[in-house]
């Protein structure tokens, strides 16, 4: 058995966590942390987990967090970083779902998230957590960094076109929408029904913090030369608890066709368990994806003219952070990758 502690469990991405968790055959979890709420019986604040949980949320521990053999991170920014070194020097294996350990370029991530780094050498070492490019790594990683949600769903509709070298990579539009659990549980007014039901905006159009990590991974999967990418991205809030769509707008460079298009995405994603390419023509929708660590997708030339479309849903909650993060565990302890998320979407 692989015993898990999870630092930040009353958030949603810690809720979620625990909901695969607490059912995982090879998992024995010993802690559950929350400073606001320690003492607290975990099946308290989540009756969803009555008769699965047993544990009350403590406080972070390091000698506790340090007798594990994983630890995940559910926290915001700014808190794996200062925690994990201990950690990393203890021998503890770490999956981080905040941004601490997901850029490499240091003072992008400084810039991006307005406060110092306080241990760059980890985030040289990290493993990025998506599966679908960084398998081999992430199986030996000490440290991985799960991607963001935006970005999951936006670098596995691009990674086919941008590996093929067949769009410009200067030229990619990427419209996103988030559901409000994209912005965690803490209680803020713009988040509130009343100001977002029956409502639909975008925001930070001017710069988001998940555009650098977007790059970051296009670029690495760009053949060697190619102009590095760029991307305009949009993102938008969507009245609705669960799910990210994104359309996603590129050129097609060397005159491929849609059933050229659709036949690099079906080879792409032949082997991977978590994507699945539709028919081509579909429009995947969010809640056939609820719950799941899926990312569906289309390819789409309309009107057979050079843009290509490609439109892609996950659950931000569950392949978009706390899903893939069990993936990555999986891979990490050498067990079934898919073990623990096979469960179709909750429909309707
Ligand atoms: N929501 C999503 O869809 C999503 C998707 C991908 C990635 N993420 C990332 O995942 C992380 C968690 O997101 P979330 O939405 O679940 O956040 P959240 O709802 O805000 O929850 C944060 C959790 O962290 C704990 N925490 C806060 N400060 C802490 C500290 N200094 N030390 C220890 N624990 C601390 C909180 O408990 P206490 O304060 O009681 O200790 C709480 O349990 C964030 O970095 C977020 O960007 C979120």
């Amino acid at each position: 058995m692989i015993k898990v502690a999870i630092v930040g469990g009353t958030g949603y991405t810690g809720v979620e966590l625990l909901r695969l968790l607490v059912t995982h055959p090879q998992v024995e979890l010993t802690a559950i942390t929350s400073r606001a709420l320690a003492g607290t019986p975990v099946a308290e604040l989540f009756p969803s987990l009555r008769g699965h949980c047993e544990l009350a949320f403590c406080e972070p521990d390091l000698e506790q967090l340090a007798a594990c053999d994983l630890v995940f991170f559910a926290t915001p920014h700014g808190v794996a970083q200062a925690q994990v070194p201990e950690l990393i020097r203890r021998g503890v294996r770490v999956i981080d779902l905040s941004a601490d350990f997901r850029l490499t370029d240091i003072p992008a991530w400084e810039q991006w998230y307005g406060q110092q780094h306080a241990a760059p050498e980890l985030a040289a070492q990290a493993a990025y957590g998506l599966p679908e490019i960084n398998r081999a790594e992430i199986a030996g990683a000490q440290l991985v960094a799960c991607p963001g949600c935006y970005p999951t769903a936006v670098q596995l509709g691009w990674i086919p076109l941008l590996e093929a070298g067949i769009v410009d990579p200067q030229q990619l539009i990427a419209s996103a929408a988030s559901g409000a659990s994209g912005a965690g549980r803490q209680a803020k007014t713009d988040l509130l029904l009343a100001e977002n039901s029956d409502n639909f905006r975008a925001y930070a159009a001017g710069g988001h913090r998940h555009l650098p990590e977007i790059e970051q991974t296009l670029r690495r999967v760009q053949p060697a030369g190619a102009s590095p990418a760029r991307v305009t991205f949009v993102p938008h809030l969507v009245p609705m608890v669960r799910g990210i769509h994104a359309t996603l707008f590129a050129n097609v460079q060397s005159g491929q066709s849609a059933a050229e298009l659709q036949q690099l995405f079906e080879s792409r994603y032949r082997d991977e368990p978590f994507v699945d390419v539709m028919p081509a023509g579909s429009h995947p929708q969010t809640r056939s994806v609820r719950g799941t660590n899926i990312c569906r997708l289309s390819v789409l030339q309309p009107q057979g003219r050079d843009t290509v479309v490609v439109l892609a849903v996950i659950d931000n909650l569950a392949k978009g952070s706390s899903a893939q993060a069990m993936q990555n565990m999986n891979i990490m302890f050498g067990l079934d990758e898919a073990l623990g998320l096979e469960s179709p979407a909750l429909l309707p």
